[in-house]
């Protein structure tokens, strides 16, 4: 949430800045702004995109080989010109963007007040700030000298860029909670909260480590901790194109990651499936299949889509290897008081491995003495550095809001892991074990075969557009799926959407049905096909309109739902990884036929750092 971005070295700032900032839009994109520090400080700051602000400042002064620019995701104060960041001191001296939230403003802003401090915006930010000034002017200290007193004062999470105009060609940096990468050029230094916006400069980064500081010059990096003890800079070769994070001719990004998929599964599962030898390779279980082998209980934190991979983990880790999964909210389990027994294991799925709920859960299971076992997209990332084992969906970079790809990767590894645990375990039989080896080998061609159709969802999209509210429902395996199409929905088209498993649509949600109502049915071949047959019946009785994912060769539900949809034919394991894909096209085409921005729509962020 929030994206950051800071430049120094021997080129202009501006340019590098702008375009950082277009790359981290997917993390909030209410307000955009920049600060060039070039013979003292120049700020502009606008409500609105990143191409706003670029328009509101063309022919003005843009000189400057150090700058910083923040992309906002408002927490507190509206989203408008003066609560844009970055922000500048009482004295003008000083300016800071930030990313995260300072839970003790209230207090600060409190004795800044009794001092005659004025606040020009409504963020805790601005607080921050002066806050530092504050220190800075009374111990007549420097201001990385002020910034260390200040946050041993300051609770609440945090990326902060400052800029000083009696300080040259520096930025001084701060991180608590919020991700912060530093790429080292030949005489410059780039920052961002992911390394995006440095990708066609350097390969070589530096993840910032919570209660670390950096000072940051052309020709410099110093990493302290709070205690201003120097730290060696470690730094890691970035394993990423520039063209993984560009759109390759589609009209969005959304499109352009549903379309990967066969490519993005197939990365996933290389190097780690050889069903031929009937073999799973996955350094991340191998290292920990005794505790795998002996756990009691394994628990599953995640958010968002995310947490819906885990339900779909919880069916697959029971069925396939006998160990019982409970899954929980992140923001939940991490303030409740949970139960966590020596030799639990709590995975985290996660794409961004930034989630805020997620990445604190961990941490205080892992206090408890639990196993943590991370499954995250972005490699590097904070979940992924405290884990104590995991596997990495391979998915490349996800810049559309709404995950899609990396959904699907995170299914591919779950059932990975599953098999592979299961197979050490012995609690799958040889056979099943081989063919579901073979199923998922053939998801990347099945999934490339669904994408071939996409334009008949488009055709679906047309007819439902206008509908105020959606029902989604499933049995099983699909169950989740429906969870999953109902935020697609919600998330890209503003359509009141929800999932529920179909059978206990009757206790309630059938109240709703009338011939207004679309119900998509996620109704593929498998143990409760009559079942949720039966199901579609209750909803046609009403005059509800049934969209049916189904099998090739189903030959009742067509006859039956008002539109229908089909998918290979794939065991109910592995059917989940299709039926997702039609979900994904519904919602995009629907969104774009409402003239929705799907790549960034409203009030979303693509990675939560803040609870
Ligand atoms: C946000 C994103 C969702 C994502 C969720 C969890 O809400 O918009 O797409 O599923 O965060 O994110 P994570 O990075 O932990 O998977």
């Amino acid at each position: 949430m929030c994206g950051i971005v800071g430049y120094t070295g021997s080129k202009m700032a501006f340019p590098i800045v702008i375009s950082g900032l277009k790359r981290l839009e997917y993390r909030g994109y209410d307000s955009t702004g920049v600060a060039l520090l070039n013979d003292g400080l120049k700020v502009y700051k606008k409500k609105g995109r990143v191409a706003d602000l670029e328009n509101a400042i063309i022919g003005k002064d843009l000189h400057g080989h150090t700058g910083i620019g923040h992309t906002r995701w408002a927490t507190h104060g509206e989203p408008n010109d003066k609560n844009a960041h970055p922000h500048s001191s009482a004295s003008g001296k000083l300016v800071m963007i930030h990313n995260g939230i300072i839970e003790n403003y209230a207090q600060l802003k409190k004795e800044l007040v009794n001092k005659g401090y004025v606040f020009s915006s409504d963020t805790d930010s601005e607080i921050l700030l002066n806050f530092i000034e504050e220190i800075k002017e009374n111990n007549q200290c420097n201001l990385e000298e002020a910034l260390r007193i200040a946050l041993k004062r300051v609770t609440g999470t945090y990326v902060i860029l400052l800029l000083d105009a009696e300080n040259p060609d520096t930025i001084i940096a701060a991180r608590k909670g919020s991700p912060l990468v530093i790429g080292v050029g030949k005489g410059e230094h780039f920052l961002g909260s992911d390394a995006s916006p440095m990708l066609e400069y350097t390969k070589e980064v530096v993840y910032v480590n919570d209660y670390e500081l950096a000072i940051v010059r052309p020709n410099e990096l110093i990493l302290k901790n709070l205690g201003n003890e120097q730290i060696t800079p470690f730094v890691t070769k970035l394993d990423m194109e520039l063209a993984a994070i560009e759109k390759g001719g589609y009209e969005h990004f959304m499109l352009k990651e549903i379309f990967e998929q066969p490519s993005t599964i197939n990365d996933c599962l290389r190097g780690r499936l050889d069903a031929a030898a009937g073999t799973i390779t996955m350094s991340g279980i191998e290292n920990n299949i005794t505790h795998f082998k002996n756990a009691n209980r394994i628990i599953i934190v995640a958010c968002g889509t995310s947490w819906h991979a885990a339900l779909l983990a919880e069916y697959i880790i029971e069925e396939l290897c006998r160990i019982p999964v409970e899954v929980e909210y992140a923001s939940e389990f991490r303030y409740r008081n949970p139960i966590i027994n020596k030799g639990d294991i709590i995975i985290a799925i996660s794409q961004s491995g930034e989630t805020a709920d997620t990445l604190v859960a961990i941490e205080r299971a892992k206090e408890n003495g639990a196993i943590i076992f991370g499954v995250v997209n972005v490699v590097g990332s904070s979940i992924a550095r405290i884990s104590d084992g995991g596997a990495y969906t391979h998915a490349g970079p996800e810049i559309g809001v709404a995950s899609t790809k990396t959904f699907t990767g995170q299914l591919a590894v779950l059932v990975m892991m599953a098999l592979k645990i299961a197979n050490e375990k012995g609690t799958i039989s040889e056979d099943r074990y081989k063919n579901l080896l073979l199923e998922l080998e053939a998801v990347p061609e099945k999934v490339d075969a669904i994408l071939k159709s996409a334009e008949q969802l488009k055709t679906i999209a047309l007819k439902y557009k206008d509908a105020s509210d959606a029902l989604y429902l499933g049995r099983g395996y699909n169950f989740p799926i429906a969870l999953e199409g109902a935020l697609k929905l919600k998330e890209i088209s503003y359509i009141h959407a929800e999932g529920y498993p179909a059978a206990e649509m009757k206790h309630g949600p059938i109240a709703l049905v009338d011939e207004n109502l679309p119900v998509v049915f996620i109704a593929t071949k498998d143990l409760y096909h009559e079942k949720i047959v039966s199901n579609i019946q209750e909803i046609k009785a009403r005059k509800g309109k049934v969209i049916a994912i189904i099998t090739e060769g189903d030959e009742i539900i067509p006859g039956m739902a008002d539109d229908v949809f089909f998918v290979p034919f794939a065991d109910d394991i592995i059917a989940p990884m299709l039926s997702s894909i039609p979900m994904q096209l519904l919602s995009y085409y629907i969104g774009i036929a409402k003239g929705v921005d799907v790549d960034k729509p409203r009030n979303l962020a693509k990675s939560v750092t803040v609870e």
